[in-house]
């Protein structure tokens, strides 16, 4: 059975600005690496001199939409400053979008902070949320007329687990009470963001969300008298859809975006679990160690139909050795959403990570979500065979499920 995309749907991949531009050095996330002696960002992709290269590959690919952020550092460098070449840049980014037909997505604030912020206390201090808003607002009246699509947030959750609850990111807290008080601030500066952007827009159209992570969560297949169960449902509770149903209730989503990766098993240990030790479950693990499961995302997107809203997976992808897994990822993946739509999800688009192998956190540059593998000696970019099977999807905006 074939199924046929909507007319506009976005075909895209998605990068992030600390994790491509390189020589982002007034960022929280490069101090960091400096303090825990980690490997560098650097010149990441050099995708702050090369974007006009990697826009034409996107092209090339047939896709008609980016996904891509801004670096807050970069047009912040200091508290009230405003870097206005580095605003121009991301004027010519957006610019060189247009020009190729590539619809921009661009999140604000993808896990990178100003290092000014952080030392004043970061997303922990309430009084903070007016610098985010001072840039939001700056961003909003410059590029009015340019950009429709504003991701607020990605991944808030995922930035709280890691910086404030494990403490293997910056700023490197190990606590529950510090961690949902940073959750409220960003929960109350996405709202006020939206409502500033909106306000900003006036008449004109913009689409603005958040890009929030999804697992699925399941039980640990060992006997635990079904605890495992209770707590991959507490966890799917606090991690999945607390904060969606909290921003839909406030009216503050024009879309659902969506990051869908795997499938986590989860361990009783108490409240919400810890992830399963047991690693003999029945899906391929992914060259990071995930489960690869598609059924999830196709799962999760009819759970999204009560919200009543168009989705956008805003990131989907993976690191694999060979192209048959990437392959077989992508393939399954997009079959997943095609279904989801085939069965009434207002789905508008499906978004790669990455278009590009980047910097990938803790990890470094070890991993390669790319559609398009990178050599870090010469910055090279060679695209890998699965995508030029994305890029024919992308060009018929259907597929055989
Ligand atoms: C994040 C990206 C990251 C990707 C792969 C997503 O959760 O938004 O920044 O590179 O996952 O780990």
């Amino acid at each position: 059975m074939v199924i046929h995309f909507p007319q506009l749907f976005l075909w895209g991949a998605a990068l992030s600005s600390y994790q491509a531009e390189g020589g982002n050095f007034d960022s929280d996330w490069a101090a960091w690496e400096k303090e825990k002696k980690l490997q560098t960002a650097g010149k990441a992709c050099d995708h702050y001199s090369l974007f006009k290269e990697d826009f034409r590959l996107a092209r090339q690919l047939n896709l008609n939409s980016l996904r891509i952020s801004f670096e807050w550092a970069r047009i912040y460098p200091a508290p009230g400053t405003i870097a206005h070449h580095e605003l121009n840049h991301y004027i010519e980014v957006i610019n060189t979008l247009a020009a190729l037909g590539l619809k921009p997505l661009v999140s604000l604030h993808h896990f990178t902070n100003p290092l000014w912020f952080i030392q004043k206390g970061g997303w922990l201090t309430a009084s903070n949320i007016d610098f985010f808003l001072e840039y939001v607002r700056t961003i909003a009246s410059a590029f009015k007329n340019k950009v429709e699509y504003w991701i607020i947030f990605n991944e808030p959750l995922v930035y709280i687990y890691n910086g404030f609850v494990r403490g293997n990111w910056p700023p490197g807290t190990h606590s529950l009470t510090v961690a949902q008080k940073v959750l409220a601030n960003m929960t109350s500066a996405y709202i006020t963001a939206y409502q500033e952007i909106k306000r900003i827009y006036a008449q004109t159209p913009c689409q603005v969300s958040i890009s929030k992570h999804l697992r699925v969560f399941s039980g640990c297949p060992h006997f635990s008298f079904g605890l495992n169960d209770v707590a991959a449902f507490v966890r799917d509770k606090l991690f999945n859809m607390q904060l969606l149903e909290r921003l839909h209730n406030k009216h503050c989503m024009d879309f659902v975006g969506i990051n869908y990766y795997c499938r986590e098993y989860v361990q009783f240990d108490g409240f919400a679990g810890r992830e399963c030790a047991h690693t003999d479950h029945r899906e391929r693990r992914n060259h990071v160690g995930w489960y690869v499961y598609p059924q999830g995302l196709y799962e999760l997107l009819m759970r999204l139909k009560k919200f009543n809203l168009p989705v956008i997976v805003t990131e989907n992808g993976s690191t694999e050795e060979k192209n048959t897994d990437y392959r077989e990822y992508m393939m399954t993946h997009v079959q997943a959403v095609a279904r989801a739509l085939k069965d009434g999800v207002d789905i508008r688009g499906y978004f790669w990570w990455a278009l590009m192998d980047n910097f990938e956190w803790d990890k470094g540059f070890k991993e390669r979500f790319g559609l398009a593998n990178i050599d870090y000696g010469t910055f090279e970019r060679s695209v890998r065979p699965f995508a030029l099977e994305y890029a024919k999807i992308a060009a018929h905006n259907k597929v055989e499920i």
